[in-house]
């Protein structure tokens, strides 16, 4: 298991005033020095956070895992074809929301995925692979759709157990997190995982569910790095990945 942070919100404090700074490719910079396998970045519709111009600056510094996080259009797909990140994460999108707000509904994609989204992208991958993941809530009915479609990879949205009002609560989705893990991996597909986690949750979501390879983490690990520096806030959750797989070991 390792860390990758997402940096968009990065670009939202530096649009808050419409000034060039703070810049998510010198953060980027930052994280990888603190030893953050990777970046994370959601170029949205809206463009909200992260700018077209972002894109050639990331892929210009990252020297880990870069991980291009979009919703499945015709327009994204051209923008991940003049990139080539490592990895593209397929996740839903509506204007309408503050973030993601949860996985997939893959029964309602799958046709168009599989017959549009899925043959684009690896044709348009230059013979270079492009990870496939599919953001996906921890339902059998998913994690089956994603192996079914030939997906590389699921990112399994831990947002519910993030937010889990209570410890019973929190504990159920984490089994079912589990659940999902077992089940993807053993049909061959990457496990990653992100959204919601913080330095609290995280030891307990990385000792329940196995199998865990890419864990995407951003609004927590940028905000705690105002008070703390980027570096040292990165090295805090790096810290408790390590304890965890020593713990493992
Ligand atoms: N994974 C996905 C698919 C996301 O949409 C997000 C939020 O952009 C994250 C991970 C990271 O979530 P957070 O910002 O809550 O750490």
């Amino acid at each position: 298991m390792q860390l990758l942070v997402n940096i968009d919100h990065i670009a939202t404090l530096r649009n808050a005033r419409g000034e060039g700074y703070p810049v998510p490719a010198q953060a980027a910079q930052i994280c990888e020095m603190a030893g953050a396998a990777g970046i994370v970045f959601h170029l949205r519709g809206d463009r909200r956070h992260i700018k077209d111009h972002d894109l050639p600056a990331l892929k210009e510094v990252v020297q880990g895992i870069l991980d291009f996080e979009m919703a499945a259009t015709e327009e994204m797909i051209e923008l991940l074809h003049q990139l080539q990140p490592d990895i593209c994460t397929l996740v839903p999108e509506s204007r309408e929301e503050l973030t993601t707000e949860g996985g997939l509904n893959l029964a309602a994609v799958f046709k168009d995925f599989e017959t549009r989204v899925f043959p684009a992208i690896r044709d348009g991958a230059n013979g270079s692979k492009i990870e496939i993941s599919l953001f996906v809530d921890p339902n059998l009915d998913d994690i089956k759709g994603a192996i079914e479609l030939g997906s590389d990879a699921i990112e399994l949205h831990t947002g519910t157990y993030a937010n889990a009002s209570t410890p019973s609560a929190a504990r159920a989705e984490l089994t079912r997190l589990a659940t999902a893990a077992k089940i993807a991996h053993s049909a061959g597909l990457k496990v990653n995982a992100g959204h919601g986690l913080n330095q609290n949750n995280l030891a307990p979501f990385l000792r329940a569910v196995p199998h865990l390879a890419d864990i995407s983490i951003g609004h927590a690990l940028i905000s705690e790095s105002v008070f703390h520096g980027l570096a040292t806030t990165v090295h805090a959750y790096m810290t408790i990945i390590e304890q965890v797989k020593e713990e493992q070991s």
